[in-house]
This record gives structure tokens, sequence and C-alpha cells, in this order.
């Protein structure tokens, strides 16, 4: 079973670890494990599998590596949003590359430019560890920071944020998003990938954070099916007129 849905249950049953209190994390429904396709997903899918030995060849955070020295300007100047210099703009952070699908189809489907948080204390490529680590990081109310600030958010009226469910909420690196800029006035369409959470309570959690911005419905993709979101992308858009 899977270690975060054993957790999970233990947490219910018992109801005494704080860690795994919040939201919809009690709610978690069963396991998704029938749609995995393709053999990412199937490792990004946090599974009773043990850490592939091969995940350290893909790990999400060789991804966010690669990505963030994809995205590092010459000029040394720090990481700025990437793209044409829409009025739209995809933040998001992914650590296995489930939610940077989604980001991609989202800035393919509306021109959005796309900035990824990564950290500046990489996370670990173990995943057994990494829910250890986020766990503790949910307990203390850490604010993990960002490697690259964004310097002026002013050119867009609308952000799409991303994150996969950590814990029955956002990773706590989205907190210091949140905390790191103001997006009053914006529109804020938050959009999840996990593995059978949902979007817990994360919308709810966004409006507290950003209370003068306008929230949106938000968009789940399980995991599984983080490979192939376009249509479900664009159904979401399309209902959020945007
Ligand atoms: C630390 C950690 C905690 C997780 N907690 C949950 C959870 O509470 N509920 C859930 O459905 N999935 C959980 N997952 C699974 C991820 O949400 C899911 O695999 C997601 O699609 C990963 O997105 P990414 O590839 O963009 O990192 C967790 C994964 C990790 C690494």
């Amino acid at each position: 079973m899977k270690k975060w849905i054993s957790m999970l249950f233990l947490c219910t049953l018992f109801g005494t670890l704080t860690a795994c209190s919040s939201g919809d994390a009690a709610e978690e429904p069963e396991q998704e494990q029938t749609e995995a396709s393709g053999q990412e997903s199937e490792q990004n899918e946090i599974s009773g599998q043990e850490p592939a030995q091969t995940e350290t060849s893909t790990s999400g955070q060789e991804k966010a590596d690669a990505k963030e020295s994809e995205t590092e300007p010459e000029s040394g100047e720090g990481n700025q949003p990437e793209g044409e210099g829409s009025q739209a703009l995809v933040v998001y952070f992914s650590w296995s590359g489930n939610t940077e699908n989604v980001a991609n189809s989202i800035a393919a489907q509306t021109g959005a430019d796309m900035f990824r948080i990564v950290p500046s204390e990489p996370y670990v490529d173990d995943y057994n560890e990494l829910l250890d680590i986020a766990s503790e990081e949910k307990r203390n109310g850490a604010r993990p920071e960002i490697a690259d600030s964004m310097e002026d958010l002013g050119q867009y009226d609308v952000i799409y944020v991303g994150f996969p469910n950590w814990w029955g909420d956002m990773p706590m690196i989205l907190y210091s998003f949140f905390d790191s800029y103001d997006l009053s006035g914006k529109t804020v369409a938050p959009f999840c990938t996990s593995g059978g959470s949902g979007l817990s309570d994360t919308v709810n959690s966004i409006k507290a954070l950003e209370p003068e911005a306008e929230v949106l419905e938000g968009l789940h993709i399980s995991g599984s099916a983080a490979s192939d979101p376009d249509s479900a992308v664009g159904e979401w858009l399309d209902r959020l007129g945007l």
C-alpha cells in the first residue's frame, strides 16, 4: 500500500498525528492504479513499489535541475518567466513531472508565460525520504526558499498556479510563493495533480492567502492522467472562460 495512504489511514484511525490532520487528507479516496499511462507517470505516482533505481536517472529533482538550467538566462539576472510576454502566467512546482505536464498544456493552450518554482535546496530523489521531509515541513509550517524570484508580476492579469497534492495540502514551497507575491486584483486559477486526494482544501487555502485575488475553480488531474492532460485542461479553460 502506498506509504502516504497508510499514514493517512493511521492518522484517520488514531486522530493524533497533527501532520496529517488537515483538510481532506483523511478523506483519501482509494488509490488509483489502473490508468497509469507511460513509465514516467507510473514512476511518478507514489506507489508501494520501492523507489526504482531508475528514478535516480529520471528523478523529479533532476528534471527540476535540468529545467532550471534551461530557463537560466545567460545574463545571470535570475530566472524570469519564460514566454512571449503574455498577460497570463503559469506558475508551478513539480517534483516528478506530473504537474509540469499540466502546466505545459495550460501554457500551450493559452499562450501563457511560465515560471517553475524551484527550491533553493533541492529535494531528495527518493520519494520515501521525500514523504518524511514533506510531512515534517508541513508539521513545522516551513517556508522552503525559492531559488529564483520574479521581478514583476504587474503585466499578468491571470495566474495559473499548479502543484502536486502533498499530504492533503499544497507543498509548503507554495506557501513560500504566496508569502512572496501579492496577487491582489489578479485572477488565480489553481491546478493540482495527486494520487487520489484531488484538490483537498487547497483552493480555500489559496483564497485565505490571497484574499484580494479572484480565485477560480481549481482543476485536478490525477497523476496517472497527467501525461495526457490536454482535453481536461481545455474543458477547464472553457468553463473558466479563460
Ligand atoms: C511528499 C508527497 C506527498 C504526497 N501526498 C499525497 C496525498 O496526500 N494525496 C495524494 O493523492 N497524493 C499524494 N502524493 C502524490 C502526488 O500528489 C502525485 O504523485 C502528484 O501527481 C505528483 O506531482 P509531480 O509529479 O508534479 O510532483 C504525494 C506525493 C509526495 C511526493
